[in-house]
């Protein structure tokens, strides 16, 4: 049976997850189609996690992508995850395969760079120092993004300090822990900055860090989309460097998930971008939510 001929089902499973944009994300690609289907939020509890992964098959799931808190778990439940998922240690997205068996890979890592790519076309991963500031889930797609294309030096600086150093040891010689406390003199000389971390993310103080020793040409990305101007890019902006928001690799890894999922390559266009802007919060629902100002300078 061809895609056209069936209902095509597919989801996220979260806890919590009704603050996913995944549905409006993948619902807009039904829609574009003209496919008859749905993508929906599934809010599956941690312990829930291995049945609910084993019923996508008899339900008639193409497959899921999976948020907070379940992407290390699902490692551990799947019949098969790819290299990619095994060295990042995490599972973005589920394929049910034909015979009912889940197979797992990471869509997080090409999203990133895809992202980056769209929105500047001219970078590379080479030219520079680049700095990534966290080490969680986020952290492990950029670190090996940035590896995969030839980064030479990565300075991980991460508030608990022994996460950045378990992420060296796994990258290899490129990746640098760098204290807490050293993060702003990390940026001496940078050409690249990301933030990996959860600070910026509406509820959440803004990421405390000084722009000040960042040279001006350096390209600032957030993984961060809501808000889809953090106030570290807002800070980064006002100083003139270029930026890059995180909307862009949630869209790119939905995209590469409809090939795996429906044999489709839908692209990542201004339409969609618009779409997905138009559910995300506002600077003012934001300010309203967080009732603190920016402490980027
Ligand atoms: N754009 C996308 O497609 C995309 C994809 C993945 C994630 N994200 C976003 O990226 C963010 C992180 O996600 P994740 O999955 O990597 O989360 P995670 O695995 O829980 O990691 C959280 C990171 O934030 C750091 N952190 C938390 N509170 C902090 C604080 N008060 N000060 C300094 N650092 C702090 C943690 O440091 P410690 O190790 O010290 O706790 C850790 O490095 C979330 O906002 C998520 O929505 C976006």
């Amino acid at each position: 049976m061809s895609s056209a001929d069936r209902f095509l089902l597919a989801g996220v499973m979260g806890w919590p997850v009704m603050h996913s944009r995944s549905p409006a994300l993948h619902n807009y690609f039904f829609r574009h189609y003209g496919l008859a289907g749905t993508y929906v939020p599934l809010a599956i509890q941690p312990d829930g996690l291995e049945a609910a992964l084993r019923a996508l098959a008899p339900l008639g799931f193409a497959g899921c992508n999976l948020t907070i808190p379940h992407k290390e778990r699902a490692l551990t439940i799947v019949d098969e995850a790819d290299d990619l998922a095994r060295r990042i240690g995490a599972i973005s997205c589920i394929v049910v395969r034909g015979d009912g068996s889940l197979w797992g890979t990471n869509n997080d890592v090409h999203g990133f760079a895809r992202n980056l790519l769209q929105q500047q076309p001219d970078w590379r991963a080479d030219p520079g120092p680049a700095v990534v500031i966290g080490a969680g889930g986020g952290a492990r797609a950029v670190v090996y993004s940035l590896v995969d294309r030839g980064a030479r030096e990565i300075r991980l600086a991460n508030r608990t300090r022994a996460r950045a150093e378990t992420l060296a040891r796994e990258f290899g010689a490129a990746v640098t822990p760098v204290d807490w406390d050293d993060r702003e003199r990390a940026l001496d000389g940078a050409a690249l900055l990301v933030n990996t971390t959860s600070q910026g993310m509406m509820g959440q103080p803004p990421l405390d860090l000084s722009l000040d020793r960042l040279p001006r040409g350096a390209l600032v990305a957030d993984i961060v989309y809501i808000p889809l101007e953090t106030p570290l890019l807002a800070a980064a902006k006002r100083r003139g460097n270029p930026t890059v928001d995180g909307l862009g690799m949630l869209l790119h890894q939905a995209c590469i998930a409809w090939k795996l999922w429906f044999d489709l390559e839908p692209e990542v266009t201004p339409e969609l971008r618009a779409t997905i802007e138009a559910t995300l919060p506002t600077q003012t629902d934001v300010r309203a939510d967080l009732q603190v100002g920016p402490r980027n300078r």
